[in-house]
């Protein structure tokens, strides 16, 4: 769907998420805060990309204008070649219902649903049946390999464990991109390991260009990809 021929008949990548002269403030009790300063970048399609930067660099504030979470104060954000910049709320939310997958580092399940209903939830949004939500949950569960797990409760299993539910939750959908802020953030180093190898199959089998928020050199390097970030710019 996001490949297009050339005239020589060359097939060409697209890209599959692209910042063109992003700006982003945050208003705080002290006034304006500028946070992104003119950010251009491209993802293809099916890339793995880390991104990186130190804490306050403004990685989170990318992540969520990519996973149209948040909109920025200037600039375009383009997904699958298409402008999101003039679309409304509810658009934007079922944009992102349909093509993004977001993994946050602190899990943010539901605590009162089971890992299944937790997993259902976007196909339940998307106005798929219950059944046949469950069933794909089941389906992605299966994959992250929790599928002995779908009848507990997030706080009834470990840290990694949680972190795979969030990533069943995030490609039960099919999106088209996985976006992961700092996954690997509050794991141990063998776990984070694991998660990181967890993120690159599913981007070979899935097909989805994915970008991992990481201050983690070592899973940096795993990456196909790294984009740097530093005070609010891009510098590699
Ligand atoms: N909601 C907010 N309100 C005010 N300032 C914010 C908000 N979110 C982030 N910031 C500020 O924006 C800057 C970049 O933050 P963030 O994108 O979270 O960076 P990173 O994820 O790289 O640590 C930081 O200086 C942070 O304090
Ligand atoms: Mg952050």
């Amino acid at each position: 769907m996001c490949q297009r021929r050339s005239g020589s008949g060359v097939t060409e990548q697209l890209e599959m998420l692209r910042f063109v002269n992003v700006f982003k403030s945050y208003q705080t009790a002290f006034g304006e805060t500028p946070v992104l300063h003119n950010v251009s970048m491209a993802v293809e399609q099916g890339e793995f990309c880390a991104l990186t930067g130190p804490s306050g660099s403004g990685k989170t504030t990318v992540m969520n204008l990519a996973g149209l979470l948040d909109r920025p104060d200037a600039g375009t954000i383009e997904i699958g070649g298409a402008d999101t910049s003039n679309l409304e709320d509810g658009a934007a939310a079922r944009l992102r219902n349909l093509t993004i997958g977001f993994v946050f580092q602190s899990f943010h399940l539901l605590p009162r649903l089971s890992i299944l209903d937790n997993v259902a939830l976007p196909l339940l949004y998307r106005g798929v049946s219950r059944a046949d939500s469950r069933l794909q949950a089941m389906v992605a569960l299966d994959r992250v390999g929790l599928s002995n797990r779908v009848r507990h409760r997030p706080d009834e299993i470990s840290g990694g464990q949680r972190q795979r539910v969030a990533i069943a939750r995030a490609i039960v959908g099919r999106p088209s991109i996985l976006l992961a802020d700092e996954p690997t953030g509050n794991l141990d180093s063998r776990t984070a390991d694991e998660m990181l190898s967890l993120f690159s199959d599913l981007n070979r089998e899935l097909n989805v260009t994915t970008v991992i928020v990481t201050h983690d050199l070592g899973i940096a390097s795993r990456c196909g990809r790294q984009i740097a970030m530093l005070d609010g710019k891009i510098v590699f």
